[in-house]
């Protein structure tokens, strides 16, 4: 999310003016590359307690998700006769960023919630389990921008690890603009000082976008231009996942 332009103290005591987030070679101040993200490592399978889980880290951000059932939704009244509830739930540790987060659930993090679950409601083959429930945990230990498309992306690999039949994986990204030109997987000086930063996540089988929200100012061909570079990324994102899940089932055949 972008926050209050003037906070150029927080970019190594310097103001925005005398320090720019791309250079004229057109290189980031981490060293990437416009339509370069970050380092990704997922680890499937990671928690002995949960059905499935999942650990991903994803540049400054280190995020778990954990997945419980299906089971009975209780109280009775919650239930679908027809489908399984979703039940997300997105949460930063205290923690996790720079100023202590106060405990328990925001708007933030209701909202995040919401758009995960009906995104991952989406994959799932909710009809297959009449009157269940599946929690998904996301737990987020360091923030450092994309959280919610890190949680997504390791909570659809949770998902998988807890053998819930789905459509696919959902990879998910950030891509926006940032003094001007479009990149991808914007870090947190990005994030807080860029003029837009779009969240997507998307079904890599059959192209359909089930995530998208943005935040900031573009033109129509610039979010053409994302819309690409992020649907590109999430294929990279895809591969990671698989490789996730293979490496799991790997270990567990040996064993
Ligand atoms: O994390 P994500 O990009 O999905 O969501 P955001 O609302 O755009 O937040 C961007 C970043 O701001 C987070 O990843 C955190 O690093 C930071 N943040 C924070 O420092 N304190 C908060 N209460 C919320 C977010």
């Amino acid at each position: 999310m972008r926050r209050n332009l003037n906070y150029g103290f927080l970019l190594g005591g310097m103001n925005m003016d005398e320090k720019k987030l791309i250079n004229e070679k057109n290189i980031r101040l981490d060293g990437r590359k416009l339509g370069e993200l970050r380092p990704i490592k997922i680890e499937a399978g990671v928690l002995n307690r949960a059905d499935g889980s999942a650990y991903i880290e994803w540049g400054g951000n280190k995020v778990l998700a954990a997945v419980y059932g299906p089971i009975e939704a209780k109280p009775r009244h919650i239930q679908n006769p027809t489908k399984a509830i979703i039940d997300c739930r997105y949460n930063m540790a205290a923690f996790s960023v720079g100023e202590r987060k106060r405990p328990g659930p925001g708007r933030r993090s209701i909202e995040i919630s919401k758009v995960m679950s009906e995104a991952l409601e989406y994959v799932v083959f909710t009809e297959k389990f009449p009157r269940a429930k599946i929690d998904v945990y996301i737990e987020v230990l360091q923030a450092s921008a994309g959280t919610r498309c890190a949680g997504l992306t390791a909570a659809s690999v949770a998902l998988a690890d807890a053998g819930i039949p789905m459509i696919d994986l959902l990879p998910a990204c950030a891509v926006g603009k940032v003094e001007g030109q479009v990149v991808l997987d914007l870090d947190k000086e990005e994030d807080n000082f860029g003029e837009a930063d779009i969240p997507l996540s998307v079904v890599p089988r059959t192209n359909e976008i089930v995530l998208l929200q943005m935040d900031g100012q573009l033109t129509i061909k610039e979010f053409e231009k994302c819309m690409e570079m992020g649907m590109n990324a999430c294929k990279d994102i895809y591969e990671l996942q698989k490789a996730a899940l293979k490496e799991r089932y790997a270990v567990f055949t040996e064993e």
